[in-house]
């Protein structure tokens, strides 16, 4: 058994691909995390599923009250909602934000400002946002057969925010790269769609980013 880790994560729409597959990596690791849907019967369903009590399923709004740190995995599309229902208890916490502005689709949605991260600095104007993860693959972490890898490119405009993130980073036995402040999100999210669309490609569903001889 990994030794059990202080950190307290929450992992919103935690039911869907990305969120599902932090929750078991971030819990095989010895993370304490809380799995959040708008739904409580299926946020509870989702934490069993991957080996946890039931009460470590709830509402997305007390699963952030809860945790230091939100991850905040939806589609864009219900992004602005899922903040916005969560902003009351969120204050000055870390926020991760996975969210890749692609309609559902698959097809880009309009930008409206520079990043959906962007967006969630102006809708939770206190908490300290850190985006990333947007390169990483919900199937390689789906996958029983293969171990977390590759690198996880992060940015935000605190520092240690992002080196929190950086921690639970390592526990999941990937490596997190510094790509600089909250303003390169955009070009995160972007990176994203080509790796889709390389991914689409080579009919593949599990390639990330990895970068050669860095650690
Ligand atoms: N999938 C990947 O490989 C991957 C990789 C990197 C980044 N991302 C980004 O991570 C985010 C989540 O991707 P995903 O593939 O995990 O998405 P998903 O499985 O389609 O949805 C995640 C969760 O969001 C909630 N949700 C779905 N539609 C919603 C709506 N209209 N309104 C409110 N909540 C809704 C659902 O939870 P409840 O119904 O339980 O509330 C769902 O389980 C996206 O922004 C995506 O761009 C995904």
């Amino acid at each position: 058994m990994p030794e059990r880790s202080s950190l307290r994560v929450a992992i919103i729409g935690g039911s869907g691909h990305l969120g599902l597959g932090l929750a078991r990596r971030l819990h095989g690791a010895g993370v304490e995390v809380m799995v959040g849907s708008r739904d409580a019967a299926r946020a509870q369903a989702a934490a069993q599923s991957i080996g946890l009590p039931s009460d470590a399923g709830r509402l997305n709004v007390e699963a952030a009250r809860w945790a230091a740190v939100i991850v905040v995995t939806v589609p864009y599309d219900a992004h602005r909602q899922i903040l916005e229902s969560i902003a009351p208890v969120v204050s000055d916490k870390v926020i991760v934000d996975t969210t890749v502005r692609l309609g559902r689709s698959g097809e880009r949605a309009t930008p409206v400002h520079g990043s959906a991260a962007e967006e969630a600095r102006e809708l939770l104007p206190t908490a300290r946002i850190v985006a990333g993860f947007h390169t990483v693959s919900a199937a390689m972490l789906a996958d029983p057969a293969q171990r977390p890898h590759g690198h996880v490119l992060l940015c935000g405009d605190d520092p240690s925010a992002k080196e929190r993130v950086a921690e639970m980073v390592r526990l999941l036995g990937m490596r997190a790269v510094d790509t600089g402040k909250l303003g390169q999100a955009g070009i995160l999210e972007s990176l994203a769609g080509l790796l889709l669309a390389i991914n689409r490609r080579y009919k593949r569903r599990d390639l990330g980013i990895e970068v050669a001889g860095l650690d």
